[in-house]
């Protein structure tokens, strides 16, 4: 069960990395002065290309891939935007880039840059991460002043700016066109695709997006070699990646692992703890709360985004959710509707109707109001609401509880029939 610390690389120094001197002595910005000084813009391309590296955002997209898709020939100027929205229930992994290790993102974003031609970069980070903003500011600005950002970084003649921006708090504008609409002073709200950003992104500049972990595991590619990304994981899965593990067990918290080489039992038992004395393992969202929710059986799935798709659930985020016996599902279930009924941004009717229709039903099941037949009420709505909307908000909220009914039929049927109690508080039930 190797554990690599590349995209967490503070973890590896011992210590945050929030000064220059701290990110410098780390091995920091090696990999920009080899990319602007020894190597054309198509050579970096290539090593992201060549790396196999996936978007951490959630679609698991390579990164190579989509940054080869922006057109060169474009009269507008193209940009690099960072999404630093991070909102999906379960999910707080960018949250420790940003806070323990900011100049690697910083690092990354201006490879990026690098490779498309761009000199304009945005990194749009989540409302309520004020504190990790402020970090983030201020290692921008010490990246500024030693001349890793701005006019002729490290003395090659390339220019880049970057630039942070503010969220207000919304889920949706972590969704990459309600993103760029809010980062133009708009409401966010999903546009239709296609086009997509890649071709008319932010101000209808070909635009290149990325995850704030996609973005951060790009200069120690680009240092070490795409051959020694490649040489972890499995082929389709190289590299590494980071998940956050919260709920029911011992010691919630990011663990950045090797693809492939670790399973969701020893992610829950050996890196997070386990659960509690005399608890039994009940549920785990796998990859954020958007994710089929799997059960015990699955346990020893490897964290790889092939086996957990061939295990009925997604990669997603790596938000993992982890819940135990003492846990109602019905009332989880409940609890991820009323997020999204909430963040649903109302733009299609039946993403904004049919989310507060699944939290109205769930709410009568956990109230000991419902009737049998609003269980197959709320299973007539997947399908009405399923593919049927702008973004994949929607889907998002029907998968957990779709699985949910699947998964564990015999606690609905409880649960309407007797309500749900109150479950333990969730600091006492991890034993603080
Ligand atoms: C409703 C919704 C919310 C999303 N929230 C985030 C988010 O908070 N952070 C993120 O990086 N990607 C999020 N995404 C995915 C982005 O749309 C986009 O795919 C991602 O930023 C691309 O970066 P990547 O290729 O590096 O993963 C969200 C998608 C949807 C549909
Ligand atoms: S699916 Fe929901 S969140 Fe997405 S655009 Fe439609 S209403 Fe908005």
């Amino acid at each position: 069960m190797p554990v690599v610390n590349s995209v967490y690389r503070h973890r590896e120094a011992g210590s945050p990395l929030v000064t220059l001197a701290e990110y410098e002595a780390a091995g920091g910005y090696r990999a920009l002065r080899k990319a602007l000084l020894e190597m054309p813009a198509d050579d970096v391309m290539y090593q992201f290309h060549r790396s196999g590296l996936r978007g951490r955002g959630g679609a698991g997209f390579p990164m190579g891939r989509k940054a080869s898709f922006l057109p060169k020939d474009s009269p507008l100027p193209s940009y690099v935007v960072c999404n630093g929205d991070e909102s999906e229930p379960g999910t707080f992994k960018d949250r420790e880039i940003l806070e323990f290790n900011p100049f690697q993102l910083l690092e990354g974003i201006v490879l990026a840059a690098y490779a498309v031609d761009c000199h304009q970069t945005y990194i749009y980070v989540r409302g309520e991460y004020e504190h990790q903003a402020r970090v983030l500011d201020s290692a921008l600005r010490q990246a500024r002043a030693a001349g890793y950002v701005g006019d002729d970084i490290a003395g090659s003649g390339y220019a880049c700016n970057v630039t942070v921006y503010r969220g207000a708090g919304a889920y949706i504008c972590g969704e990459e066109t309600a993103l760029l609409e809010s980062l133009e002073g708009k409401r966010g709200q999903p546009r239709l695709k296609p086009p997509f950003p890649a071709v008319a992104g932010l101000y209808g500049s070909p635009t290149l997006i990325n995850n704030v972990e996609t973005l951060a595991a790009l200069p120690p590619i680009v240092d070490k070699g795409a051959d020694w990304y490649l040489s972890m994981g499995t082929e389709k899965s190289p590299g590494t990646k980071a998940f956050s593990i919260s709920g029911h067990v011992m010691r919630p918290g990011n663990y950045e692992i090797v693809l492939g080489d670790t399973t969701l039992r020893e992610l829950v038992y050996d890196l997070a703890g386990g659960l509690r004395e005399g608890r039994e393992f009940k549920a785990v969202w796998i990859g954020g709360s958007s994710t089929p929710v799997m059960g015990a059986d699955k346990l020893d799935t490897p964290l790889d985004y092939e086996a957990i798709a061939e295990a009925g659930s997604a990669l997603g985020s790596g938000g993992c959710i982890v819940m135990d016996d003492s846990g109602c599902i019905v009332r989880a279930s409940l609890r991820l509707a009323h997020f999204y009924r909430h963040e649903s941004c109302g733009k299609c009717s039946p993403c904004r109707e049919g989310t507060n229709w699944m939290e109205k039903i769930l709410q009568r099941m956990v109230d000991g109001d419902a009737r049998m037949e609003d269980l197959e009420m709320l299973e007539s709505l997947f399908g009405r609401i399923s593919g049927r909307t702008l973004c994949p908000l929607a889907d998002g909220a029907i998968a957990p509880i779709k699985s949910a009914i699947n998964l564990f039929r015999d606690d609905f049927v409880r649960v309407i029939e007797n309500g749900s109690p109150r479950p333990e508080p969730m600091l006492e039930a991890v034993g603080v």
